[in-house]
């Protein structure tokens, strides 16, 4: 099997461009790169049990400290208890302003580890090595990171740019199949909202995508972060094109609350969000009905979601009026307008949001 070659995107940032680097074993690469961008005079890795055992001897050729610094992953444990745990642990260790960290994980150590390195000694480089699908095609990017408060998720937070990014797409060989497929979700959306190539390409290569053969899965996660990039880089602080990114979030956060995040995992919850917001775009003429049952058949190809009909659209519209989104009170939805084009709606109804919810299979 032949390796795609290793591609690479660049993301501007108010704090200047990182480089994010795509591609099979690009792992192999990190210490180079670091070297390269004169990156950490010492490297500190951090990373989770669970994705030390799989992939941490790759991490022994560049040239960090011996002994990584390891938390507790999950999402319940993306609180300031782990960060004031990496802080005891940073302060052990001596990290000082010449120190990068290296974070080695899903998305919820990228969140707390950004979120770490953003805030000790005022903020220490840090390096994202995502290695889940979810991570690598969205969270890595972009430099949000934050923990959660018992009131609420992503409640604590700061911008804090990665210098580099490393999405090696032969991490995700160890990735549970429902994880993977949690992060496909996350690519269907950038196909319905920027570059509609990637609806035809997972559903025509779908086999060798769940196999994670490189050759299929590269193209999808470059494709992904090349978007992320392009958005991020033109808004980073999220006051215009940066929403479109939101699409099918309006309803998937709040399916995500309704449920204290036990149900879902978070692509699942956009899975339905989209379908939902398709579903409102058709229902007010602005979405082609094609587009809708395009999305539909594709996120049904991909396997089951978990069952909504026990959730009651009430809820789920409540949980809407609390969410990060709502800005001066003004919820700003994305809907889809064409294959690869959104619109943004600023009027949406208590009763459009009810009705789409209902459709993908809510209860009243
Ligand atoms: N900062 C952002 O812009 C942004 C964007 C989207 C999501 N997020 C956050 O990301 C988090 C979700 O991230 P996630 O979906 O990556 O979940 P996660 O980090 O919880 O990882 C999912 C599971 O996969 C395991 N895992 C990770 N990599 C593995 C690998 N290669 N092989 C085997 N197992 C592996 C983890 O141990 C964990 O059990 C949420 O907290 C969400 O808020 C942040
Ligand atoms: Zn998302």
């Amino acid at each position: 099997m032949s390796v795609p070659p290793l591609a690479r995107v660049t993301v501007s940032a108010a704090a200047g461009p990182y480089p994010v680097i795509i591609g099979a074993d690009v792992i192999e690469a990190l210490g180079g790169e670091l070297d390269a961008l004169k990156l950490g005079a010492r490297r500190l890795l951090v990373s989770s049990h669970r994705v030390w055992d799989f992939h941490g001897p790759r991490f022994r050729k560049i040239g960090a400290d011996r002994t990584p610094i390891l938390v507790e992953d999950g999402e319940r444990y993306k609180n300031l208890n782990t960060v004031v745990r990496l802080f005891d642990a940073l302060v052990k260790a001596k990290a000082d302003r010449s120190t990068v960290i290296v974070a080695v994980g899903g998305g919820v150590i990228g969140d707390l580890v950004g979120f770490s390195a953003a805030t000790y000694l005022r903020g220490l480089p840090v390096v994202h090595v995502p290695t889940t699908l979810l991570a690598q095609v969205d969270s890595a990017i972009g430099g949000k990171t934050g923990v959660n408060h018992p009131l609420g998720k992503n409640l604590i937070g700061a911008f804090h740019a990665p210098s580099l990014v490393v999405a090696d797409s032969s991490v995700l060989q160890t990735l549970p199949r429902r994880e993977f497929r949690a992060g496909l979700y996350e690519v269907i959306k950038y196909g319905v909202i920027r570059e509609p190539d990637l609806l035809d390409r997972i559903r025509d290569t779908v086999n060798a995508i769940f196999d994670r053969d490189g050759n299929a899965v590269s193209p999808l996660v470059t494709a992904s972060c090349r978007i992320k990039a392009e958005v991020v880089s033109a808004d980073e602080r999220e006051s215009g094109l940066r929403r479109i990114l939101n699409f099918g979030h309006t309803v998937g956060h709040a399916l995500e609350a309704v449920t204290t995040y036990k149900q879902f995992r978070h692509g699942e919850a956009i899975g339905y969000g989209m379908l939902a917001a398709l579903h409102l775009g058709v229902a007010r003429g602005v979405t082609p009905k094609p587009l809708l049952e395009e999305v539909e058949s594709l996120i049904t190809h991909l396997g089951p979601l978990p069952p909504v009909a026990d959730i009651s659209a009430k809820e789920v519209y409540a949980a809407i009026g609390r969410d990060k989104k709502i800005v001066s009170g003004t919820l700003h939805f994305i809907a889809a307008s064409d294959r690869g084009k959104t619109v943004e709606l600023t009027d949406v109804t208590e009763k459009e949001l009810k009705t789409a919810v209902r459709k993908v299979g809510l209860r009243a």
